[in-house]
């Protein structure tokens, strides 16, 4: 079966309000393709107005983070119902950033994937390894231990509605990306996993994205691999030249 690419924009914590609206604006004139699902994860002060531009067009809005629980009294956080109820579909977990700046555990990203697809969101969960670890060989134990936890719990029909992204820690904003070849590498040993864990047609069902450097001049490559289902980018989807990626066939 063939799975349709999924190309995310990262835009992590920039733009202030005036310069999201033009840029959303550009992209809303350029991004314009039925053949991959496009969409910006957007600081939560965006949403709204993003949700606003993007009516109507081929771009969708997402979410960089969310709190497990439903409500309460967690100042400052987001729960995946509230998203759910702006119709914002998809919400990144566990981002390297997110793990190691504000030290989510394991665990942690495991509570709020299983709320985000109680909220009927669809999450794009990061994994990946640190430089240390590729270089002292320990890529795929990593890998397979960040999968472990991130879908424990989950079912085969939820293979379908999550997404994996593959974010070595040493390919983000360095320039440095990963190789197809060793993307591929990783993203096929993830899709392996799923099917041992659920079955052959959830593996096949379930999209796993690369990120890390992804930009114009890489993203065919990439994004040809078949175990690799399209990109989580940063530092490229707040370029004009983002569009080049979503059209990168
Ligand atoms: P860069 O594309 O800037 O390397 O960032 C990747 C990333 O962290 C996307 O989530």
């Amino acid at each position: 079966m063939s799975r349709k690419k999924l190309i995310a924009g990262n835009w992590k914590m920039n733009l202030c309000a005036k310069k999201a609206e033009d840029f959303a604006n550009e992209m809303k004139g350029t991004v314009n393709t039925d053949a991959v699902d496009v969409v910006f994860c957007v600081p939560y002060v965006h949403l709204s107005a993003m949700k606003g531009i993007f009516a109507g067009t081929k771009i969708g809005v997402g979410a960089q983070n969310m709190h497990y629980a439903a409500s309460g009294a967690y100042t400052g956080e987001i729960s995946g119902e509230m998203l759910a109820s702006m119709d914002i579909p998809y919400v990144i977990i566990g981002h390297s950033e997110r793990r190691e700046y504000f030290k989510e555990s394991d665990t942690e990203v495991n509570l709020k994937a299983l709320a985000a697809l109680e909220a009927g969101l669809t999450p794009i969960i990061c994994i990946g390894e640190t430089s240390k670890q590729r270089k002292s060989g320990r890529t795929f134990n990593v890998i397979r231990k960040q999968l472990a936890f991130a879908i424990d719990e989950m079912s085969a029909d939820d293979m379908a509605k999550i997404v994996i992204a593959y974010e070595p820690i040493w390919a983000i904003g360095t320039g440095d990306v990963a190789t197809k070849e060793q993307a591929e590498e990783v993203c096929a040993l993830i899709r392996e996993e799923v099917k041992a864990g659920h079955g052959q047609a959830a593996a096949e069902k379930i999209r796993i994205l690369y990120g890390g450097s992804v930009a114009p001049e890489n993203a065919k490559e990439l994004f040809s691999m078949p175990n690799i289902d399209g990109g989580l980018v940063g530092g490229a989807s707040l370029k004009a030249s983002f569009e080049k990626v979503v059209h990168f066939e």
